[in-house]
């Protein structure tokens, strides 16, 4: 048997064994990486299952600290909170957002106060407060961005007040990054990092999301400001904007479907990239694991590691505390 060359090159050399292997992996993914996003809400003692999203619950504030506590020992540092808001609450402009007793800053306030340590990022968006269910005011059919806007840097700078360490506009409005930045500038905060959604897509991978917080828009949905998926020049553009107006870390989401978005943004900027394993991918993992079909910690671990191999140095993922537990 003749070969085009003699084997002197046999790449399985270097698959021999775990130790091996191990040497040459060119890619981890290290707890430290990852952001756990968690949901609260308006009842001191709740702890309530959301069922498309099955292991995350929906925490009052007795139960947010003492989940905080047991993610810190397993090694998690960073948290994402997000509101659910009471509809009675809610309203065409966002009010409750921008209530400096609501029980989002309260809480923000009160897990730094107990773990200084914990990063903890913010939502700056209206869709949780809004009776419309979208990410601006709405206006005949239309979503304002301009008004939208002015609206967001003061969420933002309250929630910097709060002791916010990483402000996450989610809204995908024109200007923001840069109007946060200037008020957060002028008063003051100018160590609070803005991890930016800068190329978030228009995806059906939110819907779990939405059950959660029940956030969906009442009405259209909201392909005028997130990106269509068929598209990844404008991602680029959103990143070179972000970047001009002060941004941090530019986050692209959801992440599975876009490992190539998050490669040409890795590639093309010096920031540090970020990506979202939203909702939808997590509840894909969990249904068909719950049903036997694939095993959980193999694909979380695969799911993860294919994201960071794309460019992303961070991963918000609702697997986070499982996945500390397992590594652990
Ligand atoms: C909205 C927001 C969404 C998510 C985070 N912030 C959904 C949406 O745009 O409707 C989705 C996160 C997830 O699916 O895990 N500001």
């Amino acid at each position: 048997m003749y070969y085009i060359c003699p084997m002197f090159i046999r790449p399985r050399r270097l698959r021999k064994n775990a130790a091996i292997r191990s040497l040459v992996e060119e890619v981890s993914t290290p707890i430290s990486s990852l952001i756990y996003p968690l949901f609260i809400e308006d009842e001191p003692s709740a702890r309530n299952a959301i069922p498309s999203m099955p292991g995350q619950y929906r925490l009052g504030k007795e139960e947010i600290l003492p989940e905080i506590e047991s993610c810190l020992e397993a090694g998690l540092k960073s948290f994402c909170l997000f509101p659910k808001v009471k509809e009675a609450l809610k309203d065409s402009a966002a009010t409750y957002s921008l209530d400096a007793q609501n029980f989002y800053l309260q809480s923000i306030q009160s897990i730094k106060e107990k773990f200084p340590e914990a990063v903890i990022m913010t939502d700056v968006a209206l869709d949780p407060y809004s009776s419309d269910g979208h990410d601006g005011i709405v206006k005949d059919g239309k979503i304002l961005n301009d008004e939208t806007i002015e609206i967001l840097a003061k969420m933002a700078l309250l929630q910097a007040q709060a002791g916010a360490d990483i402000i996450g506009p989610s809204d995908m409005m024109d200007g923001r990054v840069g109007l946060i930045r200037k008020n957060l500038e002028e008063q003051g905060y100018n160590d609070t990092l803005i991890m930016s959604y800068t190329a978030k897509y228009a995806s059906g991978f939110y819907g779990p999301f939405r059950d959660a917080l029940d956030s969906a828009p009442k009405a259209g949905d909201k392909k005028t400001y997130q990106l269509s998926y068929k598209n990844k020049q404008e991602a680029l553009l959103e990143a070179t904007l972000d970047e001009q107006e002060g941004a941090d870390i530019l986050m692209v989401k959801p992440g599975l479907s876009y490992l190539d978005i998050i490669q040409d943004l890795a590639d093309s900027t010096t920031l540090p990239v970020a990506a979202y394993n939203v909702s939808g991918e997590y509840a894909m993992v969990k249904a068909a694991s719950e049903k036997g079909w694939v095993d959980e910690k193999a694909i979380v671990e695969e799911i993860l590691t294919s994201i960071r191999r794309a460019g992303a140095k961070i991963v918000l993922t609702y697997h986070a505390k499982d996945f500390a537990t397992w590594i652990r």
